[in-house]
């Protein structure tokens, strides 16, 4: 069935565009903001309808031409085709309506500090063709379509997009498309590469003995198993004065241009002198660059929390302790017996558990600095703190995710 005439209201979080009829809302696949289209209904829910754009009759003014070639089919950016202003009034929007919807609170403005729009991505994933040729997932399908560049990937990653194809393309030439993904992360002098796939022991040793020396850091990851081919798999970063190390499957912020502003953000909400808890804390990079020292770090991945420790001791910290734990399992004990003054908590999308909110108001936390990358779940999680007795305090957003409905958002909560 077509329905005509939609006007697009409102973009969602994997990029659909948003209408409303009489009955229900649609939600529009390659849809752009702003414009009046038909569209052909796909599949039909209980509160709503999906459908797909079969033709524009009123363009969008915010429209723009997206300056990538690939942009229509490629599922890695979903709003490149509206201008950037608009782009951001869209997050605010999101921030805005989820924050509304589950406390009932209205905010007037939020804040976002916007990012430079292209080159900002340290670290892509791709997925490898048979033949080794480099591409990302389609847009809603999980078909490749072949890339030879990446406008929002770093310059550094970009010059090196060739050799690193290269060498897939010898590798699975030889070995039957033994890799099946890529992921790139450069700190801008060094690139590692790790290598998804099945190698049996001939494949390693070859792999080894022609990449050994490579100008790349190589690992390869076989089920979860890491094999370091070349380099020992770790990177080093620099965020302000510190230093840190991280390992190929350690969490690192993915906006070169950001890092500071986030961790910025979160320090000025925080303010000076608190014993942290860091709960969700990855390599350390977010607690070292929010406090300077007194941190109690909290991470479910065991070589973050090595990385961690290393992080502290080689940044000179005198007062720290990281473990590797999952963090419902923390409670008002541990936050009591550790003097923890305050709490950052920066979770997966999932946000956090309804555990980690009763442990922190038991423990009769006064400062909390959530750090999100999920409007709704943040969202969630501020109304649970306010029926405990916490209210909002402060809210402001970091665009790490430009061209796409993305975005950190970073709440100061704090005891009534
Ligand atoms: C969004 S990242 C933030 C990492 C760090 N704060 C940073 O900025 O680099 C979320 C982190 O939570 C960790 N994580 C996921 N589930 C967890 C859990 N249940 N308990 C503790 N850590 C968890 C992930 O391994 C990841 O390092």
């Amino acid at each position: 069935m077509i329905l005509k005439d939609l006007k697009i209201i409102d973009i969602i979080q994997d990029g659909r565009g948003v209408a409303r009829t009489d009955a229900k809302t649609v939600f529009v696949e390659n849809a752009i903001y702003g414009e009046t289209l038909d569209a052909e209904i796909i599949a039909e829910k209980k509160n709503f309808l999906e459908a797909r754009k079969i033709k524009t009759n009123i363009k969008s003014k915010f429209e723009r031409k997206p300056p990538c070639p690939y942009f229509y089919e490629c599922g890695g950016c979903s709003i490149m085709d509206i201008n950037y202003d608009t782009q951001i009034k869209l997050k605010k929007n999101l921030i805005k309506n989820a924050i509304k919807k589950s406390t009932h609170l209205e905010i007037e403005d939020i804040e976002i500090i916007e990012s430079p729009e292209f080159a900002y991505r340290n670290k892509i994933h791709l997925q490898v063709d048979k033949d080794g040729g480099l591409n990302y997932l389609k847009k809603y399908s999980d078909e490749k379509v072949k890339i030879n560049n990446c406008l929002i990937a770093s310059d550094y990653i970009g010059q090196n997009l060739g050799q690193i194809e290269e060498i897939s393309k010898e590798i699975n030439g030889k070995f039957d498309g033994v890799i099946t993904e890529i992921s790139i992360r450069t700190n801008n002098k060094d690139i590692l590469l790790n290598l998804y796939g099945t190698y049996d022991k001939d494949c390693q040793k070859y792999i080894k003995k022609n990449w050994q020396n490579s100008k790349f850091h190589i690992n390869l990851i076989d089920r979860r198993k890491a094999y370091a081919i070349n380099g020992n798999g770790k990177l080093d970063f620099k965020i302000k004065d510190k230093t840190f190390k991280i390992s190929a499957d350690d969490f690192y912020q993915v906006n070169q241009y950001q890092i500071e502003n986030l961790y910025g953000v979160a320090r000025e909400f925080l303010g000076e002198n608190q014993k942290l808890l860091d709960l969700y804390c990855g390599s350390a990079t977010s607690s070292m660059s929010i406090n300077d020292d007194h941190i109690v770090g909290i991470e479910i991945n065991k070589n973050a929390i090595k990385d961690a420790k290393e992080n502290a001791k080689r940044n000179g910290l005198k007062d720290y302790k990281f473990i590797a734990k999952n963090a419902k399992f923390i409670d008002s004990k541990f936050i009591k017996e550790n003097k923890i003054d305050a709490i950052t908590v920066d979770p997966p999308r999932a946000g956090l558990d309804k555990e980690v909110v009763k442990t922190i108001a038991n423990a009769g936390i006064d400062k909390i600095v959530y750090i999100s990358c999920n409007p709704q779940t943040l969202a969630r999680d501020i109304k649970r703190f306010m029926d405990r007795g916490y209210e909002l305090k402060k809210l402001k957003a970091v665009d790490m995710f430009p061209q796409t409905m993305h975005v950190e958002t970073i709440a100061l909560i704090q005891k009534m």
